[in-house]
């Protein structure tokens, strides 16, 4: 899995931060980034982060 963060889609919503916190974080931009990518797997949190963001802006 390759989590990204489109920067174009995201409005901030936190959501993907707050369900998966060991991939996403919010950054000073107030947009989400994937700083975690190779922990998705043991993470297991990252399809429900993708799955849960309102504007669909997480590619897994
Ligand atoms: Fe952005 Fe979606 Fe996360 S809007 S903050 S990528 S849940």
């Amino acid at each position: 899995m390759n989590p990204k963060v489109d920067p174009d889609l995201c409005i901030g919503c936190g959501l993907c931060a707050e369900l998966c916190p060991e991939v996403f974080e919010m950054g000073d931009d107030g947009l989400a980034h994937a700083v975690g990518a190779d922990q998705c797997e043991d993470a297991g949190c990252c399809e429900e982060a993708a799955d849960s963001c309102p504007v669909d802006a997480i590619s897994l």
